[in-house]
């Protein structure tokens, strides 16, 4: 029950995480940016959101999901009764690529390690995977997202949900319907485990 995963979860570990990327040049991502983004939100949720890397908002001001796609992200959070507050945010990588491009194989390489750690101090039961990159890389699958959302994966114990990236969603508004069903799995699990 929450109660046990609560003794796990590592509050130190995840601000001794935050301060061992300080200053990180651990990768080409480093050279363009102006702030890394580590992630915000509740330490202890049990839902994880997990985008794809910084926009030019987020790089300016350190914070996830603060420009367009993140004002309809907080719309998504807010449409399953939760607020920002209540869930963590995070990216796969936490340095803006230049001009928004995708990240890179050696740039996603070279910051997973710190993700995977930010998710064992965090210990959520849920995570939605936002986006092609976020679920692929999670997942370490090539299948195209079409394929792999609407469904529940196992990521180390922890249930996985891959869904559209909220920048993907404000091209192709005719996909919000697809989307909206995934967060309806997402808060059913949600009530679930917060009920056990
Ligand atoms: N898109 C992402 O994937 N992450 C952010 O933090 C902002 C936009």
């Amino acid at each position: 029950c929450k109660k046990e995963f609560q003794t796990l979860q590592d509050l130190p570990a995840l601000e001794k995480l935050r301060a061992e990327l300080a200053g990180c040049q651990r990768c080409k991502l480093s050279h363009g940016r102006t702030h890394i983004v580590f992630g915000e939100g509740n330490p202890q949720a049990t839902l994880m959101l997990i985008g794809e890397g910084p926009g030019a908002d987020e790089d300016r001001l350190g914070r996830p999901f603060i420009g367009k796609s993140g004002e309809l992200l907080t719309r998504m959070i807010q449409a399953i009764n939760l607020r920002r507050e209540d869930v963590y945010i995070t990216s796969i990588v936490k340095c803006r690529p230049p001009q928004n491009r995708d990240p890179e194989p050696d740039e996603i390489a070279t910051c997973t390690p710190f993700l995977r750690r930010q998710i064992e101090c965090i210990q959520p039961r849920i995570i939605c995977a936002l986006g092609r990159v976020a679920a692929q890389t999670l997942l370490e699958t090539t299948t195209p997202i079409s394929q792999l959302r609407g469904r529940f994966h196992d990521y180390h114990g922890i249930k996985l949900m891959p869904t559209f990236h909220p920048a993907y969603l404000l091209r192709n508004p005719q996909d919000k319907r697809l989307a909206w069903e995934d967060l309806q799995c997402v808060q059913q699990e949600y009530e679930k485990v917060n009920k056990s």
